[in-house]
């Protein structure tokens, strides 16, 4: 309720209910693809599958099984042994930058397809086109964390936000909100418009649609 998103421990999200998860499941089974930003990855030690029912929709809807895994890293110092790695279920795409060391450069291919950029930091618009040319993704899933949330917000990249609030209050001005951590300002609102609202128990469901999405230069 009052807008952290995580615990003290940064603990992965097991606050909410079921209900919530199976809402989330709902979210990444629509989608091409799923993306995920390397701290959550870390974190949560996720690995972004679906429950089976959710796979045999999409094949009747003619997706794939399962949406493809995108992973974002700057550094690209991402441990191949994380669960998302075990588990065949999509390919695995990772966005990066030739900051990324040699090491985990040959580990990684073995389990994922890596887009390195020459810059200090993956180009996020750019990101989007390779995975529209080249994996024919049309809608992305993003599931945080905040970090990248904000990222993609700043460059005008974000449709929509489902936002679940949950009946908790953690205060704690070192932890994160839905934006993350920084103390400066967006470069410029958001204006958002509320396109579903639903009460389940003490959760409540909103979808809102982005407003302005412009990419903007500061
Ligand atoms: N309540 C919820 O629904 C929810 C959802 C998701 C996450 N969480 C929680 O959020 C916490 C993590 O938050 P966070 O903000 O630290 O995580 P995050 O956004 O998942 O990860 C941050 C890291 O992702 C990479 N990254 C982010 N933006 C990038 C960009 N524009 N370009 C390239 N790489 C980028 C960087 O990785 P490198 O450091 O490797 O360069 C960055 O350090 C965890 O506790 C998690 O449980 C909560």
């Amino acid at each position: 309720m009052d807008g952290k998103i995580t615990t003290k421990k940064f603990s992965p999200v097991d606050f909410t209910s079921r209900r919530d998860k199976l809402h989330l499941f709902r979210q990444r089974a629509l989608a091409d693809a799923v993306l995920v930003g390397h701290t959550t990855l870390k974190r949560d030690n996720v690995r972004l599958g679906l429950p089976v029912e959710l796979q045999e929709l999409r094949i009747k809807r003619g997706q794939t099984r399962s949406p493809l895994r995108v992973i974002v890293s700057n550094e690209g110092k991402i441990d191949d042994r994380l669960k998302i790695f075990q588990s065949e279920i999509s390919p695995i795409v990772i966005f990066s930058t030739r900051r990324m060391p040699k090491k985990f450069q040959t580990a990684l291919r073995e389990k994922a397809i890596l887009h390195l950029c020459k810059l200090r930091d993956v180009d996020l618009a750019e990101m989007m086109h390779t995975l529209r040319n080249r994996y024919q993704v049309w809608t992305v899933a993003c599931e945080g964390g905040p970090t990248l949330f904000r990222s993609l917000l700043e460059h005008g990249l974000v449709d929509q936000l489902n936002l679940t609030i949950a009946p908790y209050m953690f205060g704690g001005a070192r932890a994160p909100t839905l934006t993350g951590l920084s103390n400066e300002f967006l470069p410029a609102s958001v204006h958002c418009s509320l396109i579903d609202m639903r009460v389940v128990g003490d959760e409540c469901f909103l979808a809102y649609r982005i407003k302005r999405s412009r990419r903007r230069s500061s």
